[in-house]
């Protein structure tokens, strides 16, 4: 009935098998891949661990020094504006009251013990980007985004935790559209700082006087 031609004499298996081999391979390595990246995910503490706050060796409180007693986040963390990292105080800043204030309270022996070994503290660390993705604080002061904006409100924290997620995606939704988040260069450390009227319309003012235009370039963040 069928006097089609037959097929020539191939390979055992037709060749959609063989396809169907590859392409189950891709889906494998893929799947490999995925998982690598779930557990670098699971590891690392900064990524998407809002919320993150560990022990600390010394009772240090935010909410005393930055809110109550209203020290300016740049007395301690001088980097901020003059270059990538915001940087930890070392024990001097400390001694530079407590030299004379609360020289016998307990919960600053370990102050005075790293004053007197020269020894640092070992403060830990909270926020920690992957190594593969750069990320500059003077590039953000100096151009009007508030520590509040990534930090949350530090001066009400006793202990410091981590406010945002700090990923890829948390990054770029400001990168794309910035003008709701900047105020003026010089008010980045105000905690309370509020526009005078809407926010949109006062950071796309800020905007255009500045000329603040982020990049989205993988190699922006990427090196
Ligand atoms: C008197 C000094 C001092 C002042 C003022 C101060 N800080 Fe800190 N800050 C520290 C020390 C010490 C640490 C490390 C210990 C810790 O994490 O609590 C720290 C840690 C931090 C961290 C976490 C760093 C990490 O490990 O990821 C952030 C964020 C931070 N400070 C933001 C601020 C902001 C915002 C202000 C201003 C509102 C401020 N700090 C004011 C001393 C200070
Ligand atoms: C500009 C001055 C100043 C600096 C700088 C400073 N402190 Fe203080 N700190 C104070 C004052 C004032 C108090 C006491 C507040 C009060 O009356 O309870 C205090 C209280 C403390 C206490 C609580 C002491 C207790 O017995 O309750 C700790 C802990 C402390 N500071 C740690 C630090 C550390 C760590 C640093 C450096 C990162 C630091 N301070 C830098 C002014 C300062
Ligand atoms: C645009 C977001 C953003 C702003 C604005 C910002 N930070 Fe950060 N901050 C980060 C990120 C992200 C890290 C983690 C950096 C890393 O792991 O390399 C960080 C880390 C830190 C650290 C830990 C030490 C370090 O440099 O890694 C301190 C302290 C800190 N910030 C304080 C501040 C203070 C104070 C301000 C305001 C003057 C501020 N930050 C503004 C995002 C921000
Ligand atoms: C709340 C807004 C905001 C967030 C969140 C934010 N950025 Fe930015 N970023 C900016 C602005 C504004 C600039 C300055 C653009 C300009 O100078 O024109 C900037 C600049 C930069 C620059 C400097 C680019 C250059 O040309 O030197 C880098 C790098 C950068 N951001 C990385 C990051 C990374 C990484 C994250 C996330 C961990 C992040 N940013 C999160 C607003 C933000
Ligand atoms: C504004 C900064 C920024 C830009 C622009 C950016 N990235 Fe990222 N990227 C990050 C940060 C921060 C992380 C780490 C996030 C984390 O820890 O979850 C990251 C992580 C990644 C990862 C690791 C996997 C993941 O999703 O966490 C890949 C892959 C990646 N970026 C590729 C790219 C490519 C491709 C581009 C350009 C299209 C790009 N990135 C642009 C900030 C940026």
């Amino acid at each position: 009935m069928n006097d089609a031609p037959q097929a020539p004499p191939g390979p055992i298996f037709p060749r959609w098998f063989d396809r169907f081999v590859k392409l189950l391979g891709l889906l494998l390595a893929g799947g490999v891949v995925f998982a690598v990246f779930m557990l670098a995910y699971a590891g690392s503490p900064s990524t998407l661990n809002v919320g993150y706050q560990p022990d600390q060796p010394v009772a240090y409180s935010h909410r005393l020094h930055a809110g109550e007693l209203g020290i300016d986040c740049r007395y301690c963390h001088d980097g901020v504006e003059s270059s990538s990292h915001a940087a930890v105080p070392p024990t001097a800043t400390c001694m530079n009251c407590h030299a004379t204030v609360r020289t016998t309270s307990e919960k600053l022996a370990p102050v005075f013990s790293s004053h007197r070994t020269g020894l640092p503290i070992r403060w830990v660390r909270v926020h920690d980007l992957p190594d593969y993705a750069y990320f500059s604080h003077e590039a953000h002061v100096r151009r009007g985004v508030g520590c509040v904006s990534c930090h949350g409100r530090v001066d009400r924290m006793e202990v410091v935790y981590q406010h945002e997620p700090l990923s890829m995606g948390w990054c770029l939704d400001c990168h794309r559209d910035p003008a709701p988040w900047l105020r003026p260069p010089e008010a980045v450390t105000k905690m309370d700082w509020m526009p005078d009227g809407d926010a949109r319309e006062t950071g796309e003012r800020i905007r255009r006087e500045l000329g603040v235009d982020p990049s989205t370039d993988c190699s922006t963040c990427h090196r």
